[in-house]
């Protein structure tokens, strides 16, 4: 299956999926809002095309999501994985995509939604914290899990110490939700609930 990935800026999740090398998955193009993203040049790096649709370029939303579909339109995408997107999507591109569109939000969903999730959860005092992978609904940060991954939030956690223990376990989910869509794996119920079938 062929995907294109979404990023914004460092891309730590884009280079996960992508040193994963999951069988019948064909990266077709990373595509980046910001020209300076630093994953942009470690997807050159490894020969993956890359394109950049600056949104500062285009005079609304709904004109810079249209450009943006047109480019993943080019490479043909059977999956939009959003890694680090930075960039609120209109309800058209949502539904566009509706069924192949990803995301991965560092938080348990529902819960902590949108920016700073990390100082949010330790504020809050949660003791587990972790990240989602859902497929987009046109709600931010919402839509059906696909996966998750807890890690706690220990005494003497700052902003930094509890993102890197996020991050490790979100270079694990996705890429394992990358592989269960292409091995054509997922289903989403009438209630939003993503199933995941057996190995065949
Ligand atoms: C990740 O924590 C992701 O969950 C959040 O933004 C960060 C992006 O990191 N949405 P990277 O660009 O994948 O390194």
């Amino acid at each position: 299956k062929s995907i294109v990935i979404l990023i914004s800026g460092r891309g730590s999740n884009m280079e996960a999926i992508v040193n994963a090398g999951i069988p019948g998955a064909r990266i077709a193009a990373v595509i980046s809002n910001r020209p300076d993203a630093k994953g942009l040049a470690f997807a050159a790096a490894r020969g993956i095309p890359t394109a950049v649709v600056d949104h500062k370029a285009f005079p609304s939303r709904e004109a810079f999501d249209a450009a943006l579909a047109e480019t993943i339109d080019t490479h043909g995408a059977e999956l939009v994985v959003l890694a680090g997107f930075m960039r609120v999507l209109t309800d058209a591109f949502v539904r566009r995509y509706e069924g192949r569109l990803m995301n991965i939000h560092p938080s348990l969903l529902p819960s902590f939604p949108g920016l700073h999730t990390h100082q949010r959860a330790i504020e809050a005092g949660v003791r587990a914290h972790g990240a989602t992978v859902h497929f987009v609904t046109p709600a931010l940060d919402c839509g059906p899990v696909v996966i998750q991954a807890v890690v706690p939030v220990l005494p003497g956690d700052d902003e930094d110490s509890l993102s890197a223990r996020v991050l490790r376990q979100e270079h694990r989910i996705y890429p394992q939700a990358v592989r269960w869509f292409v091995e054509d794996r997922l289903t989403v119920t009438a209630q939003g609930q993503v199933r995941v079938r057996d190995e065949a």
